[in-house]
């Protein structure tokens, strides 16, 4: 409900969203981070020390972009608490009769706590004796009532149809049970600390993202005028890319493709070309020179590349570089994110879209 909350000034519910990101991550982190002990209190997952040592898997479902924030969720865990975990398009796992095991928490993410195929999966999994927890923003909501327990955004209510903050708030609050898991295993204090320190720093990261708007506007009249194009990231850069493809299909029509850039030989490079250009999800970490060597390749093939990322690699690797600051990099996709919300944003606004409410789509899907 948009009555009681308007667009502050801003053309669009979409860029007050964008733009509210630094106070809606430290929302969701407020009071949940312990710097004596560097965990997180996670009070509403209703879960004692016993049990939450007792999972031998993690399993998360959500749809859409919730499913994208999902695969960075499953990664968070995998690296900080090292249990196995995945995501899955809940719309999926509620068909195909999903072994539903003891051993295995289970997360729903939902940002409306209303979308149909996630809570009908939810309903499956309690149904079959799984232990389910929430990732939810809208409180009180029928996801929300019908888990076990959960961590609440607060993000504040998202008007815009796509998703931004509570993408974001959702990339915190997984790292929040990360640390939660991790710290009960063998998450060492140094790096539960350096994981603290970071989450700290995210939300003038943040600003100072939001601060190259203007830039990022040009760079996206720049794009916007292509048919389609490609987004690619390896490992932490892959759901970032998804989510980016996802982000600028839903509000620009412009088509929009996203892969592993390890697999783009493997058929997707085909494509590229100088009229299908690139958004390359480039972080400083240890797949960094990879990346480049596939941006070398996209170059040769007379694509162009729009490089996200921390540093400049130089004209021969990149047409255009987005910049973003440096944290720790198991929190890296939260910032990539960011510049290709504004690049979504800008290419809708350069082609006179309905940014706020695209055209075919809901807010929240509550049908089959
Ligand atoms: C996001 O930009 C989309 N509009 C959509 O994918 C959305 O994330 C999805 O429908 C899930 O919604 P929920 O988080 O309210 O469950």
């Amino acid at each position: 409900d948009a009555g009681h909350y308007d667009t502050g000034g801003y053309e669009h519910y979409l860029l007050k969203e964008i733009s509210e990101q630094p106070e809606t991550i430290t929302r969701t982190m407020s009071g949940r981070l312990d710097e004596r002990f560097h965990v997180a209190h996670l009070g509403g997952l209703n879960m004692d020390a016993r049990e939450t040592r007792s999972f031998r898997r993690v399993k998360i479902i959500g749809c859409g972009s919730a499913y994208y924030s999902g695969q960075i969720g499953a990664q968070l865990i995998e690296e900080l608490a090292r249990i196995p975990s995945d995501a899955e398009p809940a719309s999926e796992f509620r068909y195909r009769n999903p072994v539903v095991d003891p051993d295995t928490l289970y997360v729903a993410i939902s940002q409306s706590g209303e979308t149909y195929d996630t809570l009908a999966a939810v309903q499956e999994l309690k149904r079959k004796g799984g232990r389910v927890i929430g990732i939810v923003n809208a409180v009180g909501s029928a996801i929300a009532r019908e888990v076990d327990g959960g961590i609440y955004l607060h993000a504040g209510p998202e008007v815009s149809v796509a998703s931004t903050k509570a993408f974001t708030s959702t990339t915190v609050a997984f790292a929040l049970l990360a640390l939660h898991l991790g710290r009960v295993r063998d998450l060492s204090p140094a790096d539960g600390r350096r994981i603290v320190e970071g989450l700290r720093r995210l939300p003038g990261h943040v600003e100072e993202i939001l601060a190259q708007g203007d830039k990022i506007a040009e760079l996206a009249r720049k794009y916007a005028d292509h048919a389609g194009m490609m987004f690619v990231g390896r490992v932490r850069g892959y759901p970032v890319a998804r989510e980016g493809a996802q982000k600028l299909k839903e509000i620009s029509y412009v088509h929009a493709e996203a892969y592993p850039a390890s697999e783009l030989k493997h058929g997707p490079l085909a494509l590229i070309g100088p009229e299908m250009p690139t958004v390359a999800i480039v972080p400083d970490d240890e797949l960094l020179d990879k990346n480049l060597t596939t941006l070398g390749e996209i170059r040769a093939r007379g694509g162009r590349v729009l490089m996200v990322g921390h540093r400049e690699p130089g004209s021969k690797l990149a047409d255009d570089v987005i910049v973003i600051p440096k944290n720790e990099i198991e929190l890296d996709p939260l910032l990539l994110t960011i510049p290709l919300q504004l690049l979504a944003y800008h290419a809708a606004v350069a082609l006179s879209r309905d940014v706020d409410k695209p055209r075919n789509l809901a807010k929240s899907v509550t049908v089959e």
